[in-house]
Formats: structure tokens, C-alpha cells, sequence
């Protein structure tokens, strides 16, 4: 049982809903622990096929890391946290069985993260993506400066990480940041659970190694090897092996921490007013 996700297996799909929607389903520390051991049960557990990844409420998939707990880290605490985001999220990617993100409402930041560390998207018309970090005197550190440029190509991420505006669904599909808006927002499940049993019926080890050579393709990091038994249970045999590039996201994501523009944008959000940068 976990303390902020909700779990269900139905018919071999196991989805996952991040039930924080209070805060916007915000990604504290016990969210970031509980979805690695979230992961763990998907590669394990021979009973799922495939999952799919939503958030609880009608307005938010994920409105990104927490930002009360950014509050007094160092910069190598600010690494530290970069570098558990990546390895979870990067073992969502890396999954031998297909991972869907449902966005159901804002997908911002660390949610926008989760969402494209997943194999692939769909969404509501209310979606809104986006990677606002730099409001915040930050840049984002859970992959996304690596995966939006692999999903929208380098001049669309730079200017919606430089802007930290948001995408919306429409914006979002055109773009190929999501496969499809499903119209219906209370559709949203069915047609992902409609995607992923077209999937389920194809043989497994085949399905694991095209995620794996995409992967590879996307540059999206290394595949540990992946430890098949008949069905889908299983477990990884190594470690992940980080591309350079979230290597240095990671490290720059830290170097923010040591920044007094990094602590005014975080304490304005709380503060609900707007930050005033000195570039210090
Ligand atoms: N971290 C912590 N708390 C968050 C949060 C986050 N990333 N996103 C939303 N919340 C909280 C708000 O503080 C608020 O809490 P409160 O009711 O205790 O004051 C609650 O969730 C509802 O959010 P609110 O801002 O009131 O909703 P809104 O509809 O006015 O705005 C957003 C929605 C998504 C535009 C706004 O919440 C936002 O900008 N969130 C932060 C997005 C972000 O910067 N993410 C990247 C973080 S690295």
C-alpha cells in the first residue's frame, strides 16, 4: 500500500494515480520514493503487462516537484535530488513494459518530466505542459532539458524552457509532445486502457526490446540489462547508465541551488507575488 499513490490492476494494466490533489499532485519526497517503488512492481510483478501513470482530481497530472521542500537545500543536496528524479525516471523509461502518462490537467515541470519519461501520452483538452522552472530562478532537473529537446526538437524546448510559458493540448499534439487529446475528458482512461490492451496482446520480449532500441535512438540513456521471465516478471542486472547531457543537468540543476535568484523564485511562489531576479 502506498501513502500518496493509488494503485489498481485490472486485466493486466496497472495504473498508477499520484493523489496529492490538494497541491496540485506536486511531487514531494514520499511521491519521488513511493514512484520508485512503483517501478519496482511494474519490472517485478508478472501479473502487469503495462501501466499507466495519471493524476487524482480534474486539474492537475502533476504540477511539478514540490517547491515548499526546495527551501534551504545546498547545491549538493539540490544534485542529490536531481539525480533520484533521474534514476526513477529514467527506469520509467527504460521499463521493459510500456509505461502511459494519462495528463489529465497540468503537467508542469517535474510532471511534464514524468509525463515524457513515460513511453507515450495521451491527454485532455484542459492539458497544459510546460517546464516553468526558470520562474523560479532554476532550470529543470528531472530530465527535461534532455527529453523535451528529444520529443519537440531543440528550438521549441529552448524557447519553452527559456520562456517557461505553458503548452496547451492542441499546441501540445501538434508538436508531438502527445500521441492524442481524447475529447471526452472522463474518456481519458478508457481509450489509454484501449491503447495499452492492443499492446498487451503482442509478445512481450519483442515489446521490451523495441523500448529498448528506441531508446537507444532517443539517446535516453543506457538500458541496464533486463532480466525477462516468461510474461513480463523480471528485474534489471546492472545500473543505469546516464547520457552526459542529464549527467550536466544534474549538476547544473544543483548550481541553481547556490544561487540567491534560485531562493528569491521559490520564495515568491510561496509567497504567491512576483520574484525579482539580481542575477546573483
Ligand atoms: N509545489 C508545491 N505546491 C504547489 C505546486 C508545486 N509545484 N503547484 C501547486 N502547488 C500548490 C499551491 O501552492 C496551492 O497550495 P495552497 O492551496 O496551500 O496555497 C495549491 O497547490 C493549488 O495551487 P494554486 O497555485 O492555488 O492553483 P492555481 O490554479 O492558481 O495555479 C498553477 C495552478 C499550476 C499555475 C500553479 O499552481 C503553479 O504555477 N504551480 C507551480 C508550477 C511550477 O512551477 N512547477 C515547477 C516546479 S519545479
Amino acid at each position: 500500500m502506498y501513502k500518496t499513490l493509488h494503485t489498481d490492476l485490472t486485466d493486466n494494466i496497472f495504473t498508477i494515480t499520484v493523489n496529492r490533489p490538494d497541491k496540485l499532485n506536486a511531487i514531494n519526497k514520499d511521491v519521488m520514493s513511493e514512484l520508485g517503488e512503483v517501478v519496482t512492481e511494474i519490472y517485478e510483478n508478472k501479473d502487469i503487462r503495462s501501466a499507466i501513470i495519471t493524476g487524482a482530481g480534474p486539474k492537475a497530472f502533476v504540477a511539478g516537484a514540490d517547491i515548499s521542500e526546495f527551501q534551504g537545500l545546498t547545491r549538493e543536496q539540490g544534485q542529490a535530488l536531481a539525480a533520484k528524479g533521474h534514476d526513477i525516471f529514467q527506469r520509467i523509461a527504460a521499463s521493459p513494459k510500456p509505461i502511459a502518462a494519462a495528463v489529465n490537467g497540468f503537467a508542469l515541470g517535474g510532471g511534464c518530466e514524468l509525463a515524457m519519461a513515460c513511453h507515450f501520452r495521451l491527454c485532455t483538452p484542459n492539458a497544459r505542459f510546460g517546464q516553468p522552472e526558470v520562474n523560479l530562478g532554476l532550470i529543470p532537473g528531472y530530465g527535461g532539458t534532455q527529453r523535451l529537446t528529444q520529443l519537440v526538437g531543440r528550438g521549441r524546448a529552448l524557447e519553452i524552457m527559456l520562456s517557461g510559458r505553458m503548452v496547451d493540448a492542441t499546441e501540445a499534439h501538434t508538436m508531438g509532445l502527445v500521441n492524442y487529446i481524447v475529447v471526452e475528458p472522463n474518456e481519458l482512461l478508457t481509450k489509454t486502457r484501449e491503447l495499452l490492451s492492443i499492446i498487451n496482446e503482442k509478445a512481450p520480449l519483442a515489446v521490451a526490446k523495441i523500448i529498448e532500441c528506441v531508446n537507444q535512438a532517443a539517446g535516453d540513456g543506457i538500458n541496464p540489462d533486463w532480466i525477462a521471465e516468461p510474461f513480463g516478471g523480471g528485474h534489471v542486472n546492472g545500473d543505469f547508465k546516464a547520457h552526459p547531457g542529464f549527467i550536466r543537468e544534474q549538476e547544473a540543476f544543483g548550481e541553481c541551488f547556490g544561487t540567491d535568484d534560485m531562493k528569491e523564485g521559490s520564495s515568491a511562489f510561496l509567497e504567491k507575488r512576483k520574484p525579482k531576479f539580481t542575477g546573483k
